[in-house]
């Protein structure tokens, strides 16, 4: 009898969305921490706006989900408690503060981008409740698709620090 050849590995089904939380849980300012398919993130609502964000910082395993909110150049961040990176919460971006040589010494600048280091999920309401899908659903995304968070998204050690 003929062997068939093996089928080309399928890429992994694609889970649908999550509930974490009621609404109510989350009203303005105020933020969930929730574990979802093993991902550790943070949904915050701002501005009337539901966002959500790799809870663990891409630097270094730092509690990023139980950071300060901050504004840069009028985009929302939020604050590693650990080293103090600024990541924007609704496009991932991490922002640094430029330094210029003016009036004779060196003065803090513009703020600027060092690109999208910490993943960010779709987050929304329905019918009293908040979703979240996650944006990648492999463990070890493809090179192509790889956002540095991804390395500590799963991480029992790191994200417990969010979830006490
Ligand atoms: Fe270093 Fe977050 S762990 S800034």
């Amino acid at each position: 009898a003929a062997t068939a050849e093996p089928a080309p590995e399928e890429p992994k089904q694609a889970p649908g969305p999550t509930c974490v939380g009621d609404t109510v849980t989350c009203p303005e300012g105020a933020r969930l921490q929730a574990k979802v398919e093993g991902r550790y993130v943070t949904v915050l609502r701002l501005d009337g706006k539901l966002v959500c964000i790799d809870a663990i910082c891409f630097h270094a395993g730092g509690p990023l989900g139980i950071g300060d909110i901050e504004e840069v150049n009028g985009r929302k961040c939020i604050v590693c408690p650990w080293h103090f990176y600024k990541i924007d919460v609704e496009s991932g971006d991490k922002y640094y503060q430029t330094m210029e040589f003016k009036e004779g010494k060196m003065q803090a600048g513009e703020w600027k981008s060092n690109g999208v280091r910490q993943r960010t999920h779709k987050a929304w309401e329905e019918g009293g409740k908040i979703y979240v899908q996650l944006t990648t659903y492999e463990r070890r995304p493809s090179h192509a698709d790889y956002v540095e968070s991804d390395g500590y998204a799963f991480d029992e050690k790191c994200g417990d620090r969010c979830l006490n």
